[in-house]
């Protein structure tokens, strides 16, 4: 039974477990903080007092427990305690061995608030890559004319001394490509948002990552032919997936396992700032096998300049996140040892949008 409670309370989906009277006997951890209210304030309370589910329900509910079978609702909001209704799916199951006991599991269709922290849109980051953008700009300068200097001197050197020149050009030619990375970031055109077919991006981005830096990785595409097109900029697109791409396969230093997985999920909304909601059905999902974030770094990786990498920028992801959700679209992660991964959820591109297109 000791197993049993571990697993009740390692549930990482909001779990109840009601009496035949409808009271709470029982709350996972994932539950009081889906709820925002401790065990205590859940347990020994009315269900239906505690959780909010906008639809009517105490009838099929009855209903499901006389008969010992589940109820599932889907997409219905759900809210509790203080916080504000999140569109989820609930189920409500019978405890087996008991003829009253039934398990409640919420499980949330809106992915915002896990991620917001990769919402951006910060006044200081924007500022803070401004600042890094004029330095790249300033220090570009000064360095072609060291690297110009070191190779001018190195003409008249022993062999022994000119390793330490060709040390200075090569370390100069590494920050100024750092510097181009900065500026780049900080250099983005508007997208130009077209129907895109997001497979023959993914070819693309396959393609070049299996003649270049993923030449060491197996590509494994588990496709959807029937996903519609999307709304993007194609170029932009490309430029996600590889970050991506070229990320799995730096973690994977030997070789590795990238699956390219897309699918289909009409449930998928997020709530936008504005309180309306998107639809973003098309799922595209980058997996690798390799070790996983580093855990100190893992809940800033979106972050411009966090890397855990010897010789990044750390800017791959900051502007992976800047593309996907300029474009309206979603993106997070999900990442243990051995299985690391990104989904990016993109809307359906207008019906309209479709005809006339070249
Ligand atoms: N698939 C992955 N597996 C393990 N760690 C990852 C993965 N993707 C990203 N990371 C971690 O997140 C960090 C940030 O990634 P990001 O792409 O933003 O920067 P970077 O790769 O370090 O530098 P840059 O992309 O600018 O050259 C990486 O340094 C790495 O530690
Ligand atoms: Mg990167």
């Amino acid at each position: 039974m000791i197993f049993g409670a571990a697993l009740w309370a390692s549930l990482p989906v909001p779990s109840l477990m009601i009496d035949g009277d409808d009271t709470i006997i029982m709350s996972n951890p994932a539950a009081e903080s889906f709820l925002n209210l401790s065990a205590k304030s859940l347990e020994g309370q009315r269900f239906w007092d505690r959780v909010m589910i906008d639809a009517p329900l105490e009838g099929p509910f009855v209903r499901a427990r006389q008969n010992r079978t589940s109820l599932f609702v889907n997409d219905v909001d759900v809210g509790g305690g203080e916080r504000p209704p999140l569109l989820c799916n609930v189920q409500f199951a019978p405890l087996q061995g008991d003829n009253e006991t039934m398990i409640v599991m919420i499980s949330p269709r809106e992915i915002a608030s896990r991620v917001s922290h990769n919402n951006y849109s910060g006044k200081a980051a924007k500022s803070a890559i401004g600042m890094a953008e004029m330095l790249a700009h300033e220090i570009k300068n000064p360095l072609a004319g060291i690297t110009g200097a070191a190779q001018l001197l190195s003409m008249g050197l022993t062999p022994e001394d000119q390793e330490l020149t060709d040390l200075i050009v090569a370390e100069s030619r590494r920050i100024v490509k750092l510097l181009e990375q900065v500026e780049q970031f900080g250099n983005l055109r508007p997208p130009k948002l077209m129907p895109v077919n997001i497979h023959d991006v993914l070819d693309r981005a396959r393609q070049s990552a299996a003649v270049g830096f993923g030449a060491h990785m197996l590509f494994v595409e588990e496709y959807d032919p029937s996903l519609p097109p999307t709304l993007a900029d194609a170029d932009q697109l490309l430029q996600v997936f590889l970050n991506l791409l070229k990320n799995a396969s730096e973690a994977c230093k030997e070789a590795g396992t990238i699956r390219l997985h897309t699918f289909y999920d009409a449930a998928l909304r997020v709530r936008r700032t504005d309180g309306t909601q998107a639809r973003l059905p098309l799922q595209i999902e980058i997996i690798d096998d390799g070790p996983g974030l580093p855990p100190d770094i893992a809940d800033d990786i979106f972050e411009p300049f966090v890397s855990g990498r010897e010789n990044g920028t750390g800017l791959g992801l900051a502007l992976v996140s800047k593309l996907i959700v300029d474009g309206g679209g979603w993106i997070s992660v999900d990442s243990v040892p051995g299985r690391t991964l990104f989904r990016i959820s993109l809307p359906i591109a207008p019906k309209e949008m479709l005809t006339g297109e070249d």
